[in-house]
């Protein structure tokens, strides 16, 4: 993808994580993601990754009290935000990769902590214009998806646990998502119904049903029986993965 189709991209999803105008069932995901993990994860000890950090809020929370925690982003600008941030706030712990996720080549047996949140791992495709390429059987076995998560599964250490925020792909997600999109400057140029919705300004975001991400995650060697799937609200799953 050229550097002008990323440099848009990472605009339009700067634009979307400052925007005041989030819609409810968004928002409303959004806060149980952060509920659930808060209760269960901060103040310990843990080592960390996050792919596709964005502008860092989640090492705030946790990079505290964590040993490490590393944040995974491809966007130059957004990263150099997250860095700013880390560093305004005496994180020293907090380190960031800058790159594409599905060419990062995280330690093996790593991580007590991977992190996916906030529907990132719905933006994860090979770059194309060429919409027709996300066809069904696509999403069902999308090779970026399964290049990152192939590697961070490997990186989890035994015992440790995988979090993945999720829509699910039902019509009022998919209007969610429209909702938010056009209230923060972009223009929807799939037509509903899709698994995705794509943007003129070169964002993309799928859903999910629970059969494809377990074909997805097949191919990352992560066993069916390892899922759990914990129900935010009516658009949005935090996955579980226990290794
Ligand atoms: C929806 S935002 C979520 C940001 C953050 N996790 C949060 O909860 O606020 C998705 C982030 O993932 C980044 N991203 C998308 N594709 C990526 C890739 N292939 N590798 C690394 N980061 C990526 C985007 O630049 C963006 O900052």
């Amino acid at each position: 993808m050229s550097n002008n189709l990323r440099e848009s991209e990472a605009k339009a999803v700067l634009k979307s994580l400052e925007s005041s105008y989030c819609p409810e069932p968004i928002k409303e995901a959004r806060e149980r993601q952060d509920q659930i993990l808060i209760e269960r994860f901060q103040g310990h000890p843990y080592v960390i990754a996050d792919i596709g950090c964005g502008t860092g809020y989640h090492a705030s929370i946790f990079a505290p009290a964590c040993l490490l925690y590393h944040g995974f982003e491809l966007s130059p600008h957004i990263a150099k935000i997250a860095q700013e941030r880390w560093h305004k706030e005496g994180l020293k712990n907090a380190e960031l990769f800058l790159g594409d996720a599905t060419q990062a080549e995280p330690q093996e047996s790593f991580y007590d902590l991977v992190f996916c949140l906030y529907f990132t791992p719905g933006n994860f495709r090979e770059p194309s214009t060429d919409l027709s390429l996300y066809t069904d059987a696509y999403l069902d076995q999308n090779p970026s998806f399964t290049a990152v998560f192939s590697k961070f599964y490997r990186a989890l250490k035994l015992g440790g646990l995988m979090f993945l925020t999720i829509y699910k792909d039902v019509p009022e997600a998919e209007e969610a998502q429209i909702d938010f999109y056009e209230h923060t400057d972009q223009h929807v140029v799939t037509p509903r119904g899709l698994r995705f919705v794509a943007t003129a300004e070169n964002f993309w975001s799928a859903r999910w049903t629970q059969e494809s991400l377990f074909s997805n995650l097949q191919v990352c060697g992560v066993p069916e029986n390892a899922v759990t799937f914990h129900d935010l609200n009516h658009i949005a799953w935090l996955v579980e993965i226990r290794k």
